[in-house]
């Protein structure tokens, strides 16, 4: 046992029973695992992209609008926001190009917004049912668990009233899966994170329009980061300094074994 290798051995072994169980064992006993073991695949999340970092994905039975900003976008102007469902909005912060359509689409179908705290409180006190959090919180909602994670951007509302940290959203149940809603960011080593402490994601939805957040070579390493193979891409070809070379996003993540979706306006595909 003195042999240096021995105990470099044991050491590894030792720390790996701790750190590995960690997310199961610290659970409160009232509450179930957040990281299933073996979790069943039966993956049945129908995601529909409303332009620019605007989705409709139907998850857990309920219906979850991210970002939405559709009626300010000319090229979104097919979509009919007052036919939008929605059970739930959720903001990754304050800016209009991800708060735009929130008051009327949660106002019209009596939504719950699930934001940072600061954005939260602010629909609140519009009358809108609202749901606080701040970075490394989860919570298990009706549909599933959300943790409000890092982002590196910036955050103000429209109307200049401070919107809090921005964020993004990991979320996740036992049957339909999980994914990661990144919002505006730059690439962070906090991504990293994110496998060490969330189930497999099975799809992630990532900025790649670069300028405002990082760009699409960027955002490949960020794939190779929290450890997902398959990524939607958002935040490009809205406005100028964000278009993209669609096949030269597309080889980016190509060569390091990824696939990069770049969805049409409206156009539907199933997880
Ligand atoms: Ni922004
Ligand atoms: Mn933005």
């Amino acid at each position: 046992m003195g042999n240096p290798r021995y105990i470099k051995a044991f050491l590894r072994f030792f720390f790996h029973k701790i750190a590995c169980p960690i997310n199961i064992h610290l659970l409160p006993s009232n509450q179930p695992p957040i990281v299933p073991l073996r979790r069943k695949k039966q993956l049945s999340m129908n995601i529909t992209y409303f332009g620019h970092s605007s989705f409709q994905i139907e998850f857990g039975g309920k219906t979850l609008v991210f970002d939405p900003f559709i009626s300010p976008n000319p090229a979104a102007a097919g979509i009919n926001v007052d036919e939008i469902k929605a059970d739930y909005v959720l903001l990754s912060h304050g800016h209009g190009d991800h708060v735009a359509d929130a008051e009327r689409i949660a106002k019209q179908n009596g939504a719950t917004i699930i934001s940072n705290y600061e954005i939260a409180t602010y629909y609140g006190g519009k009358g809108i049912n609202s749901h606080g959090m701040n970075h490394g919180g989860k919570f298990r909602f009706d549909f599933g668990w959300v943790k409000y994670v890092y982002a590196t951007h910036s955050s103000v509302l429209p109307d200049g009233a401070y919107a809090g940290n921005p964020g993004g959203f990991v979320i996740w149940n036992d049957t339909d899966g999980c994914f990661y809603f990144a919002g505006d960011t730059a690439l962070t080593m906090d991504m990293k994170l994110i496998p060490l402490t969330c189930p497999k994601l099975d799809f992630a939805i990532l900025p790649v329009g670069d300028n405002f957040t990082m760009g699409y070579d960027d955002a490949a390493i960020a794939a190779e980061f929290i450890q997902c193979e398959t990524i939607i891409g958002c935040h490009f070809d809205t406005f100028p300094p964000v278009k993209i070379d669609h096949e030269a996003a597309k080889n980016a993540f190509a060569t390091k074994g990824k696939r990069l979706l770049l969805l049409a306006l409206n156009q539907k595909v199933s997880m």
